[in-house]
């Protein structure tokens, strides 16, 4: 059974749970960075379709320096390329997106323009391969995955980003290719793992409602 003091502990950690968006020099330990990722081993599956393959989760781990990285850059410079001019033509039929779509089309952009800031150096990036099996519910699994990691390292004193634009690389023939794995099988997300360059943001309050009826 847990105790009071493990339970103060994971409120602890929820709470210190932050986004890092600069990191300083250090490059984490090969021992942390493996703990991260027995983390996110250990996060739930969608157990319909887990016996389709042999490994449904695949976790590739990358450090500062790895080749393979100025690949992963210039590949999601391309890939928000296409997804911006995709939102674009979604946003000419769509009004919703014409009112809510103007910040995305700006954020994909800038990153198609100039690459995500973390790269093409970020001290270690863990890029998460999940199969997608008939149900298609590999988003889920992937995001159970990722904050099972990003409570590990918080635990860990270690800092945190989220790669969100390998979400759109299920189909992209050249990113898959890169892991060795087929193209649309494989649903991705990534992180960064490091150490904060800058103090803490401060971020604005979570706007969330509880209704006990
Ligand atoms: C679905 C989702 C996708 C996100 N994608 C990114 C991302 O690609 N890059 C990033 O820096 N932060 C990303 N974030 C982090 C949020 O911006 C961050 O969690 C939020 O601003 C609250 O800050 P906090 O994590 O410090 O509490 C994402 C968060 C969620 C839930």
């Amino acid at each position: 059974m847990f105790t009071k003091d493990d339970n103060r502990a994971l409120d602890e950690i929820l709470k210190n749970r932050r986004i890092c968006r600069k990191f300083d020099d250090r490059v984490p330990s090969k021992e942390d960075v493996a703990a991260v990722v027995e983390a996110g081993r250990l996060a739930p599956y969608a157990s319909i379709s887990s016996g389709d393959v042999e490994v449904f989760r695949h976790f590739f781990v990358l450090f500062r320096g790895n080749p393979m990285l100025a690949d992963i850059d210039r590949l999601i410079r391309a890939q928000s390329f296409l997804d911006v001019e995709q939102l674009r033509a979604e946003m000419e039929v769509d009004p919703f997106l014409q009112q809510y779509g103007a910040g995305l089309e700006n954020m994909w952009s800038h990153v198609a323009e100039a690459g995500l800031p973390i790269f093409p150096d970020p001290p270690c990036l863990i890029v998460l391969a999940e199969w997608r099996g008939a149900r298609r519910a590999e988003r889920q699994s992937l995001a159970h995955t990722i904050q099972n990691m990003w409570l590990k390292a918080t635990a860990l004193n270690l800092d945190f980003n989220l790669i969100s634009p390998l979400e759109s690389m299920v189909d992209n023939q050249e990113f898959c290719a890169l892991f060795g794995l087929p193209a649309g099988r494989y649903g991705f997300h990534g992180c960064v793992v490091g150490y904060r360059a800058a103090e803490k943001l401060v971020s604005k309050p979570i706007s969330a409602q509880v209704h006990w009826l």
